[in-house]
């Protein structure tokens, strides 16, 4: 499994929206992908639509108490899955979080407990853990950055979150030489607005400083964004045809083929022009043909269907499905004729 947290002592420079609806991207390409809220203000909770009101319910906090106590987490009870989000498990968190680092702050081992808790073979089946840290370098993020092949570094346009970026730097150099781990780093714009020259020169003097560790792909200022986050909802549940939407699959897409060369792992986009259409799956070997939900392809604001799907390299057979008509990718000269005497468009990822 590939864990990557996501972390900025500034607030506000949208952590919980990133870890939230990029867990949601990576879900909907077809990776098994779990969430940890691992902030004890827990929006990234509220941001899934779920309130921890009942007591007795298991968070994140009880991955450090079975710490405490010698004892295995409780993994099923704590990890939430819901048939409504495919392939997404969720562990919540709640204000008893913050308490973490006062009973365990001084205890050995304490900065990798969530680094063996993920470890688990209960998580086995995973590809992804998306890390929700809070806006401070203290015990949680640093177990967060322990358990971590990535972290992501969310920067808004303001000065403190610039400062934000060298004391991630500061921090991961130490947790280098105390630990010996050494995650990359790669930084994303967010709330970004091109329309203002003040955005534009942040972005230039971003570029300058991080140069390669800057994603190219900037998360755009959208009120659809805090509109899902209001009502509980990933972007893609709330409006998967915004430029909202767009971005965090463009923004997974860059972490995905980024982070993850070694492991044989590509990401596709499929598009396809069809105005008049009312829906569009793309099917293929790689989905096993199957005309489900987290095949069809979103409507976007230019009348084209778009998509992105995680794969494993190799060769694949596909056609998009439109209102039940079987197209081949006119896009794609590549095809070969299949057993129905019809034309299968082919694909080399
Ligand atoms: N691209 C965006 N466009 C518009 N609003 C955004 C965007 N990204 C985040 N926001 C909004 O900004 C606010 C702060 O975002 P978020 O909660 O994700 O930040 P955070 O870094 O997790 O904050 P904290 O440090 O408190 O944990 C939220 O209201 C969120 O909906
Ligand atoms: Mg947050």
């Amino acid at each position: 499994m590939k864990v990557i947290s996501v972390a900025n002592q500034k607030g506000g420079c949208g952590k919980t929206t990133m870890a939230v609806n990029i867990a949601a991207a990576l879900a909907r390409m077809g990776s098994k992908t779990l969430l940890v809220d691992l902030d004890p203000q827990a929006h990234a909770t509220y941001a899934l639509g779920y309130t921890l009101e009942s007591a007795g319910r298991k968070t994140s906090y009880d991955i450090f108490r079975a710490h405490f106590d010698s004892v295995d987490p409780p993994f099923e009870e704590m990890t939430m899955v819901s048939k409504e989000r495919d392939n997404f498990g969720f562990v919540p968190a709640n204000m008893m979080l913050s308490t973490a680092e006062i009973n365990l702050g001084g205890v050995n081992g304490a900065a990798s407990v969530l680094d063996r808790f993920l470890s688990n073979g209960y998580f086995e089946d995973y590809d992804y853990a998306i890390i929700d840290s809070p806006p401070s370098f203290g015990f949680l993020t640093l177990n967060a950055m322990y358990a971590s092949d990535t972290i992501l570094v969310p920067i808004d346009l303001s000065y403190f979150s610039f400062n934000g970026i060298s004391n991630v730097y500061r921090v991961t150099s130490l947790l280098n030489s105390e630990t010996g781990r050494d995650p990359s780093i790669y930084f994303v714009m967010n709330i970004y607005d091109g329309r203002s020259n003040f955005a534009r020169q942040i972005e230039i003097d971003a570029q300058q400083k991080l140069g390669p560790y800057m994603l190219s792909t900037k998360i755009r200022s959208s009120v659809r964004i805090r509109e899902a986050a209001k009502f509980g909802r990933t972007i893609f549940e709330h409006d998967p045809k915004s430029f909202a939407a767009l971005d965090f699959y463009n923004v997974t897409s860059e972490i995905v083929n980024t982070g993850v060369r070694e492991m044989d792992v590509v990401v596709k986009e499929f598009c396809l022009d069809a105005p008049q259409a009312g829906e569009v799956y793309v099917l293929g070997d790689f989905n096993g043909w199957q005309k489900a939900e987290n095949n069809r392809l979103a409507r976007l604001e230019t009348g084209e269907w778009g998509g992105h799907f995680t794969l494993n390299k190799g060769q694949y057979r596909y056609k998009f499905l439109v209102d039940d008509t079987w197209v081949a990718d006119p896009s794609n000269p590549a095809c070969e004729k299949n057993i129905f005497g019809t034309a299968d468009s082919i694909l080399t990822a």
